[in-house]
């Protein structure tokens, strides 16, 4: 290691939010921008539908979704969006769900052991891997996760998903939307949430359904009961309102103006294909670092699969991998912390399923100079703990 990796970095990262969730605001934020914000109002007002609906109308517009397609605001940001569709639509075909990170094996989890689905395949990857697809039975319905927020790899665009299928594809895409092209004539179910890639706030959910899923929560309804927060039909049919502003229960009016700044900013830097170019340019930055390090890898190991938002790193030196696991993890956990206290690099922690490493959020509203600049403090850090161990 270099004596110039001893001493600290001079330079340090203007913003040193990298948290995977909630993400860092979009440069430039301040609460000056929820000052319009409509608080204290109905959501049920006039102006209070309008301001929701530009929501769903602004986030259809800039992510190019197809005609027919409805998108809502629902509860319990994006766990809330996927509960609702796996409760609502599953088991009256054969399910298969891909698990190959964390979020994605909850979703199995739901499956197997709460919704206890008789007919349901899990199909697992290591992290850092993503599933065979073609063991996928597209016949049957399938749960999948675009992006594995906690493994660092994704699907890509062309993933080998049929677009003429009978079963639906049901897409948590919260880690992916925004930030990657999601492949809609491949999906059925999309879901996401606004503290993700536009640096929004939490807790409300995005639930996008195609034709095919409109159809389905039709003509079949859910074969178990549902909690009033989870039902997106009633006896005449879909509940329209739901994708035309009227939330099933109370959204925050301030998170409603902030998802509107966030999309507002979004439009200003070229949409979606500039939120794109700038998540890419983050990847493009860290891997350029990455083929240089004599350290860190990342954890998925296959490029194309390699996630622009959620930037994981394994650590490969010898000395660390020589460790047991709890060793391994208090030393990854070392690493965080001194880069925390030094205020460059706040929450970059693997998630705690994950293999022991770091994890640095991609999405749009991270610089890449940012970035660029908390490189050489990940090689600082990283050489006082291997110091500690030699
Ligand atoms: C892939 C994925 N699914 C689901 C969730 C849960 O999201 P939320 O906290 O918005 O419910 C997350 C959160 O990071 C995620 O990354």
């Amino acid at each position: 290691m270099p004596e110039a990796l001893t001493a600290k970095p001079s330079v340090r990262p203007a913003n040193p939010r990298f948290s995977s969730g909630p993400c860092a605001k979009r440069p430039g934020w301040s609460l000056q921008a929820l000052s319009g914000a409509l608080v204290g109002r109905s959501h049920r007002s006039t102006e209070g539908r309008a301001r929701l609906n530009e929501v769903i109308t602004r986030s259809k517009a800039m992510l190019g979704m197809p005609e027919g397609w409805v998108l809502g605001i629902v509860p319990a940001s994006d766990t809330g969006a996927v509960e609702m569709v796996l409760w609502s639509i599953l088991g009256t075909r054969p399910v298969d769900v891909l698990a190959f990170e964390s979020f994605s094996a909850t979703w199995a989890n739901d499956i197997i052991a709460q919704l206890s689905l008789p007919e349901a395949r899990v199909l697992k990857a290591e992290y850092g891997e993503i599933p065979d697809l073609a063991q996928v039975d597209w016949s049957r319905d399938v749960v999948l996760t675009w992006n594995g927020t906690t493994s660092g790899a994704r699907l890509p665009y062309d993933a080998a998903i049929p677009t003429q299928r009978d079963g639906l594809v049901i897409c948590d895409a919260t880690s992916a939307a925004f930030a990657m092209d999601l492949p809609w004539e491949k999906l059925d179910v999309v879901t996401w949430s606004w503290q993700k890639v536009l640096g929004g706030e939490a807790a409300h959910g995005m639930l996008a359904l195609s034709p095919r899923a409109v159809e389905r929560l039709v003509s079949t309804p859910p074969p178990r009961a549902l909690p009033k927060i989870f039902r997106l039909t009633n006896a005449k049919g879909l509940i329209e309102g739901i994708f035309k502003g009227d939330t099933i229960n109370t959204p925050s009016m301030l998170c409603v103006e902030d998802a509107l700044d966030g999309l507002k900013w979004a439009e200003g830097i070229g949409g979606l294909k500039g939120l794109i170019a700038r998540s890419e340019a983050n990847l493009a930055t860290i891997a350029a670092w990455e083929a240089q390090s004599d350290w860190a890898r990342f954890l998925a190991t296959t490029p194309a699969h390699r996630s622009s938002t959620a930037i994981c790193l394994r650590i490969v030196a010898p000395w660390f991998t020589a460790l047991d696991h709890a060793t391994q993890t208090a030393a990854a956990k070392k690493i965080v912390s001194l880069l925390g206290k030094e205020g460059v690099a706040m929450d970059v922690g693997s998630y705690r399923d994950a293999p022991p490493g770091l994890r640095l959020w991609g999405g749009a509203t991270v610089e890449a100079a940012d970035l660029a600049a908390v490189l050489p403090w990940l090689d600082w850090a990283y050489e006082q703990v291997r110091r500690e161990h030699a």
